[in-house]
């Protein structure tokens, strides 16, 4: 096996920079023949540290993944990937994305790697290590850390992100106070591990493992349990294999593995995260997929996941109830799935599903299913080239009927909607679409979770729980707010959503999925004729390089020269 590391450690044609390469690595403790024994080199791509909580026991995790690498006869080798979390980093955590992308390209392309173990876990830290080994195409397996136990207040299960967004329905309510906001929100989170609910963690591990590229069962083992330490094993002796193997990521991400994470994604009930991240991933792989690809594959597929926001239970359910194997094995029945696209366990998912043993969290045929309206709608109109509605939280209060017209009622970002909302003037009924701009990826920059705006406090006193929304930002995975979100283009690029006023009617007709405010072409030409875009200020150097070169959601938010950049480990040759 001619093992990429070689050409640092061992090259005899070359002693000079040999040596140079070599003697570093054994100054804490590794011997020169460990490095020249033709041992495959393993990369632990950590993204676990304090400042990712979600991730961080992972850090405990590598111990199990390199005794897993070692058994099987490789090297590990531990590194870290910038810091990804959701919730701790402003402006956005996707602003982040791509630069943990880019620094992971360049660690397993500019290092002596033959394979790599990516540790995934909050929402972007599996986009990014995905989209990376996509770009490098080494040998690469996925490891998500796996969610934390269910929460619960009372008896009652309490979802990560979930319960913020009820809890301060009850304190605009003035039903609790800030104090026991805050406590309720610590249930949420009672050990390590991601989100519990089906936001956007869970479901990009769904994602991962429905792409083959993580051993069956992993996304959904929570944290805590042992079973996490033993696939982390697991998964370091594959990581062996793999390289010796030659399985490199994009042999296993095909379009048919891509359409198979559409229709698990739908299945999932998943996140409206989602697209974004597999459109991303699909790009840096070199696989075709748009936003039409995921109403296409994914309209018609059912809920088949009973999990908090769109259900009622948590990550520890759908644990017990089978996972992600029993969730292809109802899709496998209806053939929703291609059953021959290959896993990182050199198995077909096919030969990787297994039965629901819970029906009540994982319905055990589509008969059964939760909902028969999971996945995506995907609008298009006179406001957007694309735009993203999750069809099973889509009340019948959002959608009471086919065709809805709601008069606008504006804000110009998460700042002016906290300022105003609340407004009596605004005069903001049952009739109302709340829209929010400026919040996509150069706007904010980054995009940011918070098209899911929350109705008045007078309406929510008088019992109305939500309104429909539209925006050109995101919501939280873990939102079960009805809304029309990821628009693109964005209003900061010269997206119509820039100059859509306050009182203007927006139509929504669902069976030409379009969304269209009633304004001519004229009158659209005229309020550009007028109109000032906002100040763009950047607060840090890389703030202007993403907005220089980050695309929009509906092709992933990639960086537009980054895709440039195909299977360069083959393509370009040694560094
Ligand atoms: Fe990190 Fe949800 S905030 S997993
Ligand atoms: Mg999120």
């Amino acid at each position: 096996m001619d093992l990429r590391s070689r050409q640092w450690w061992d090259n005899p044609a070359n002693p000079d920079m040999t040596a140079l390469y070599l003697e570093r690595y054994l100054n804490f403790g590794l011997t020169r023949a460990e490095l020249q024994s033709g041992r495959p080199v393993i990369g632990i791509a950590q993204t676990g540290s304090d400042l990712v909580p979600c991730n961080r026991h992972h850090v405990e995790l590598a111990d199990r993944v390199r005794d897993g690498i070692r058994d099987a006869g490789g090297i590990p080798l531990e590194f870290p990937v910038h810091p990804l979390q959701e919730t701790g980093k402003r402006p956005t955590a996707a602003l982040d994305r791509n630069l943990a992308y880019l620094g992971l390209v360049e660690v397993l392309y500019g290092y002596p790697l033959d394979g790599v173990v990516l540790t995934t876990g909050c929402d972007k830290t599996t986009g990014a290590c995905l989209m990376a080994a996509a770009t490098v195409n080494l040998p690469a397996i996925v490891l998500s850390g796996g969610p934390m136990l269910n929460g619960y207040i009372g008896g009652e299960r309490a979802g990560s992100g979930l319960v913020i967004w009820q809890s301060r329905r009850l304190l605009a309510a003035g039903k609790i106070d800030y104090a026991e906001f805050m406590d309720r929100v610590a249930c949420s989170a009672p050990s390590v591990g991601h989100c519990n609910t089906m936001g956007t963690a869970l479901s990009m591990n769904s994602i991962a493992e429905a792409l083959g590229m993580s051993l069956p069962g992993c996304a959904a083992i929570p944290a805590p349990h042992r079973e996490r330490g033993q696939i982390a094993y697991d998964t370091g002796r594959r990581a062996v294999d793999l390289v010796r193997d030659d399985v490199t990521p994009r042999s296993i991400m095909t379009r048919e593995a891509f359409e198979n994470a559409i229709a698990v994604t739908a299945a999932i009930a998943g996140s409206t995260n989602c697209p974004i991240h597999l459109n991303a991933i699909a790009r840096h792989a070199g696989v075709a997929l748009t936003n039409d690809d995921w109403e296409a594959v994914g309209g018609g597929v059912p809920v088949l996941v009973n999990c908090a926001p769109a259900g009622t239970y948590l990550g520890e359910d759908f644990h017990r109830a089978g996972g992600i194997p029993a969730v292809l094995h109802t899709l496998l029945a209806v053939g929703r799935l291609h059953p021959d696209a290959l896993c990182v366990n050199g198995r077909t998912i096919a030969e990787n599903a297994a039965p629901s043993s819970d029906p009540s969290v994982v319905a055990a045929s589509v008969d059964d299913a939760f909902s028969p309206r999971g996945g995506f709608l995907v609008l298009h109109g006179n406001l957007f080239r694309s735009a993203m509605m999750k069809m099973s939280v889509a009340t019948s209060a959002f959608l009471p009927a086919p065709t809805v017209t709601w008069r606008a009622v504006v804000f110009e970002g998460p700042e002016d909607y906290h300022r105003r909302i609340d407004d009596p003037s605004l005069d903001i009924d049952e009739g109302c679409l709340l829209v929010v701009r400026n919040t996509g990826p150069i706007g904010y920059p980054g995009s940011a979770e918070v098209v899911n705006m929350q109705p008045p406090a007078a309406l929510i006193m008088r019992g109305v729980q939500a309104l429909a929304t539209l925006g050109d930002g995101r919501q939280s995975g873990t939102s079960d707010a009805p809304s029309i979100l990821n628009a693109s283009p964005e209003a900061a690029i010269g997206g119509n959503l820039a100059i859509l006023r306050t009182g203007d009617r927006v139509t929504l007709d669902m069976p030409t999925r379009r969304l269209d405010a009633e304004l001519t072409d004229e009158e659209i030409e005229e309020r550009w004729s007028a109109y000032v875009p906002p100040p763009r200020v950047d607060q840090t150097p890389w703030q202007e390089l993403f907005r220089a070169h980050t695309g929009q959601m509906d092709t992933g938010s990639c960086l537009d020269f980054a895709v440039e950049y195909q299977d360069i480990v083959h393509t370009k040759g040694l560094p």
